[in-house]
């Protein structure tokens, strides 16, 4: 049977393939389902063919998975802010182990790697400490409002059907923050509705209301609320700053970025703080954080502290250690891990990240830190130290070739490798196996619900 594009097809969904999508097998070939998990049975329609997989998307469910729960989110299927919000959590926490596991097999070529069940969280929603919103001209539609002629079709506030970049959904809550965050982003949409000025274009780039990013303390229960816009105009936005402040006391940031920049990126080219502090304090553990409005931090704090107490047991410091945290963001690791060392060096690419480590360093009594601004492949050979144990927390592309190279040369006795993409986590580790043994691996939830998973390596060396 040769499946075409745009036919309806019976499937047996066996696993759930990394990226998060049901895998079934058609006669041989590998289809990949949008909406399915493990144990399904669908009827689903082929949207590309290719020669060795296809890609389908859910019709309806002939007989579902077991592992099936209601999602309590009504845009559960059509957001792109959680899509795995069908599934059992514990089978989430089983699939994100065996996606470590495999990529550790198929890329590393190290099957055997001892891969822990995943550690997952205890808030399984209203754990995010960060959401980005998007502005649209005119709103996505959910599929029960197509065709009516009583929906509003106008603008949209929140977040975007996946893979698209102009398909916005109007969310009037979204479950993976704190409830407050829902009564604001209802409070500027309607703000945003009545105001003079337009949003902007996601395709004509005119227009003015971009994004609205929201950052929450759990630690303090401060609320950062951050509007970014096209270009510079307070009087049109500090009423909304003003009406925010008097509503909820909790709130006690209100900052303007400006941004006319096309990339569809919630960060501006310069702020303007509106109301209150332009920092809100947030606590990992034992150390207090001041964060901007541009500063990287781990987006769930609770999941934050098991990561990071993962790194610190993996580190095995015992005082006397001289050691390198690449990628290092504000610097929070390496405060974690200061009192057990005798000295920890930072090293970040973005500025505004680096004045943010030291600031917390100060707020923090810590002295034993020192950070250095700069590409971590020009700051890393020109260092000139030789550290006893390396923690690396790259970006999802993982370590640029020259930075895996150097750490080669250098050769520390331990690394902690902490990674939020496992393929290139085992990319980097096909190297760095010549040298290291893998003692352990710990996947750690710090996103329930959605495919994303952050694993920690225990690394030691071998020659
Ligand atoms: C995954 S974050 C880790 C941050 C930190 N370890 C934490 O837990 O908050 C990766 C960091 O690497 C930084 N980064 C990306 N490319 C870099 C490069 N080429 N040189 C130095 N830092 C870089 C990013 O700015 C970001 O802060």
């Amino acid at each position: 049977m040769s499946v075409k594009k745009g036919q309806d097809v019976e499937l047996e969904v066996t696993q759930i393939a990394f990226g998060g999508r049901g895998l079934a097998r058609l006669e041989g070939l590998a289809v990949f389902v949008d909406g399915a998990i493990a144990g399904d049975r669908v009827l689903a329609r082929i949207v590309k063919k290719k020669k060795s997989y296809a890609e389908a998307r859910l019709v309806s469910l002939i007989s579902p998975s077991p592992f099936r729960v209601d999602p309590p989110c009504p845009y559960s299927g059509i957001c792109g802010g959680c899509t795995w919000q069908q599934m059992s959590y514990e089978k989430q926490l089983y699939y994100k182990q065996q996606h470590v596991q495999e990529a550790f097999g198929h890329i590393a070529l190290m099957p055997d790697v001892n891969v822990k069940p995943t550690v997952g969280t205890e808030r399984v929603f209203g754990y995010r400490n960060k959401m980005e919103f998007s502005c649209a001209e005119r709103r996505w539609l959910m599929p029960d409002e197509l065709g009516r002629d009583d929906v509003d079709t106008g603008m949209a506030l929140g977040l975007h059907v996946p893979g698209t970049f102009h398909k916005v959904l109007d969310i009037q809550a979204c479950l993976l923050q704190p409830d407050l965050g829902n009564r604001i982003l209802c409070d500027v949409r309607d703000f945003i509705k009545a105001s003079a000025l337009p949003v902007y274009g996601l395709k004509s780039h005119e227009g003015f209301w971009r994004f609205l990013v929201l950052r929450h303390s759990s630690a303090f229960d401060e609320w950062m609320v951050n509007i970014v816009t096209a270009s510079e105009a307070r009087d049109q936005v500090q009423p909304l700053a003003d009406l925010l402040v008097q509503r909820y006391p909790n709130v006690i940031s209100v900052i303007n970025s400006i941004s006319g920049r096309k990339a569809g990126v919630a960060v501006g080219e310069y702020e303007l703080l509106l109301e209150g502090r332009s920092t809100i304090l947030e606590r990992i553990g034992d150390f207090e954080f001041e964060l901007s409005a541009s500063s990287f931090f781990q987006t769930n704090t609770t999941g934050a502290r098991l990561l990071y107490d993962t790194v610190r047991r993996f580190a095995r410091l015992g005082g006397d250690e001289t050691v390198l945290d690449l990628y290092c963001g504000t610097g929070t690791i390496a405060i974690y891990l200061a009192a057990e060392a005798r000295e920890v060096i930072g090293l970040e690419v973005v500025e505004s990240a680096v004045a943010d480590a030291r600031r917390n360093c100060r707020r923090n009594g810590i002295d034993n830190c020192r950070f250095v601004a700069g590409d971590v492949r020009q700051t890393l050979p020109a260092l000139g130290v030789q550290p006893d144990v390396m923690i690396i927390d790259p970006p999802r592309a993982g370590m640029h070739a020259d930075v895996l190279q150097e750490v080669m040369t250098l050769r520390p006795r331990r690394m902690v490798y902490v990674s939020c993409n496992p393929a290139t986590l085992a990319r980097d580790m096909l190297q760095l196996k010549e040298a290291y043994r893998v003692l352990e691996v710990q996947p750690v939830d710090m996103f329930p619900h959605t495919f994303h998973i952050e694993a920690v390596a225990a690394l030691e060396r071998v020659s």
